[in-house]
């Protein structure tokens, strides 16, 4: 009760926000007792109540009055073409945005497979040469939590773990938190006994799909995709796209717009 909540700065760059969307439906814990008890959200371009120069002025003086001590949580990314024009926020390249609010923080979460691959954004032909975070900044520990979106319960997962230890999570070799991306969909996967079985769906309305066979003939990437969707699943263990009858389409993994065709006939 005692301890203070760590400060974090959370910006947004080239993204469709969903990450958000995502956090803010954690159940176990819910995202408010996470913003409220456990960090202090300073900065938040879309969740603050707070908007225009005084919010600015604000993530400025918090970067200095924390420095080296503050999280930079980031979603999206930036786009380096044309010096960063393609995406502006308060009058200014993303780009400059990420550099000034990454250089004194402890260390940056890249939410979701905006910030941690590029993703949509910088999928071929990349027009605005959007990238991920980790080729701009160089010099501080990130936390890739991959996934579009992650799932609520990671996010908050990864967010209590640094305010409760005061650390890190424990990192895979792609800077994963191993918690959480350790396993492979397929591994965890509940139609598991049909691929084993050598029973799939050949098509989406074929007796096989009616009996909730294994999808990997019409395309799931489970694999070779390593995420939580299997065990913790989503909007607080409801379901999870193989759950709803489609393949995963390896959402979390890096290049995944760009790993294939979703379908083909
Ligand atoms: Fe949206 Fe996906 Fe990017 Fe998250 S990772 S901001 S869900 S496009
Ligand atoms: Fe593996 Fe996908 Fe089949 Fe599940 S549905 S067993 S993840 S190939
Ligand atoms: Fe994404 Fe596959 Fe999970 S598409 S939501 S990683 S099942």
């Amino acid at each position: 009760e005692t301890k203070p909540r760590v400060p974090v700065l959370w910006i947004h760059g080239l993204e469709c926000t969903c990450c958000s969307e995502s956090f803010i439906r954690s159940a176990t814990p819910l995202a408010s007792d996470v913003l409220l008890s456990m960090i202090s959200l300073e900065y938040d371009d879309t969740l603050s109540a707070a908007a225009g120069e005084a919010l600015e002025n604000h993530r400025k003086e918090i970067i200095k009055k924390y420095w080296g001590n503050y999280i930079l949580a980031v979603e999206g990314n930036p786009p380096l073409g044309e010096d960063g024009m393609y995406c502006i926020v308060a009058g200014e390249p993303f780009l400059k945005h990420l550099k000034e609010s990454a250089e004194g923080a402890k260390a940056v979460i890249a939410w979701g497979s905006c910030a941690s691959w590029g993703c949509v954004q910088a999928a071929k032909p990349n027009p605005t040469t959007a990238v991920s975070i980790d080729k701009v900044i160089k010099n501080k520990p990130i936390i890739k939590v991959p996934g579009c979106p992650p799932i609520a319960e990671v996010m908050t997962g990864v967010i209590m773990h640094i305010a409760l230890f005061d650390s890190l999570p424990p990192l895979d070799a792609q800077g994963r938190p191993k918690q959480f991306y350790g396993n492979r969909i397929h591994d965890t996967c509940y139609r598991r006994a049909f691929f084993n079985a050598g029973q799939f769906v050949e098509r989406f309305d074929d007796e096989g799909a009616k009996k909730g066979w294994c999808l990997y003939k019409v395309g799931c990437r489970g694999p070779t995709t390593y995420n939580s969707c299997g065990n913790i699943r989503w909007y607080n263990g409801l379901s999870y796209p193989i759950q709803a009858g489609h393949g995963c389409i390896g959402c979390s993994e890096e290049n995944f717009w760009d790993n294939g065709p979703f379908y083909q006939r």
